[in-house]
């Protein structure tokens, strides 16, 4: 057993359920990518991949993801909801919440939520979550969901182009951050989000007091990059970010549509 992992597991309560289903890889192109392999093989729901490091980090809408050795955890879990998709539209809103029990367990602080799924604190990004479903064609039913999700944790800066963006755990608090205390704490949160998933209501009200779009101006980015401005007023049940355009007209804008940004700056 490799070392992280043994502290990974060391960190864990003795009985978690997961324990046995839990990977540290050294170097993998994406954990997401390996678990989707591993979910159509037939793998477990709470097989969990945590690497190192990843060659080819994948991020939302087509991004990658910066993932050098040694500095953030890079994880990936996969659920077997066989449930219909519909009925996982907050699947994403309630992992970012579980994120933020997560950084609050292992780091002392709680995190903002920004509209959709990226933690943020002091107005940088800490944390990014890429949520894949497979649809079995037989039942229609999500086969099975694959939760990736990467954290700055002991990054003590950032090339210039991200340094504006992006913060680490280390950063925010000042001190030296383990990652297998991370990874455990996300284990955890993720293992708790699950039990209580089908709570919709629950989840998504405490989703949105985590969140810090809401109650902002925003620019909505288009798929085709056009910008419109609008304010941020709610997040429905759904997850999709309900704005009030300054002709008084509003919509409920999902992130498949529209990326959020600041009107002045990354919030
Ligand atoms: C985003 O910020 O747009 C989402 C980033 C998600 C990154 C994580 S790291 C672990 C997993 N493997 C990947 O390739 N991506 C996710």
């Amino acid at each position: 057993m490799t070392d992280m992992l043994e502290k990974i597991l060391s960190v864990l309560p003795e009985n978690h359920p997961w324990r046995n289903t839990i990977a540290w890889l050294d170097t993998v192109d994406s954990t997401n990518n390996r678990a989707k392999l591993l979910a159509s093989q037939g793998a477990p729901e709470g097989t969990v991949l945590i690497a190192d490091r990843q060659t080819m980090g994948r991020g939302r809408l087509g991004r990658s993801f910066q993932s050098p050795a040694g500095a953030g955890v890079y994880l990936s879990l996969i659920l077997r909801p066989n449930c219909p998709p519909e009925k996982l539209m907050h699947l994403t809103c309630a992992v970012a919440v579980a994120m933020c029990d997560a950084v609050e367990q292992a780091a002392g602080f709680r995190p903002g939520i920004k509209w959709t799924n990226d933690l943020v604190h002091q107005g940088r990004k800490l944390c990014g979550i890429l949520t894949e479903l497979s649809i079995d064609p037989a039942t229609g039913l999500a086969a099975s969901a694959v939760l990736g999700i990467g954290v700055n944790c002991c990054q003590e800066g950032f090339p210039p182009e991200l340094s504006g963006i992006a913060t680490s755990l280390s950063i925010e608090t000042g001190r030296e951050i383990r990652r297998a205390d991370v990874a455990a704490a996300m284990i955890q949160a993720l293992y708790a989000m699950n039990q209580h998933l089908m709570n919709r209501d629950s989840m998504m009200t405490r989703y949105r007091q985590d969140c810090v779009t809401i109650g902002r101006e925003v620019s909505l980015v288009g798929a085709d990059q056009t910008v419109r401005h609008a304010k941020a007023l709610d997040v429905d049940d759904e997850g999709a970010l309900v704005v009030a355009f300054p002709d008084g007209t509003s919509a409920h804008v999902t992130s498949g549509e529209v990326s959020v940004r600041g009107m002045y700056g990354y919030l």
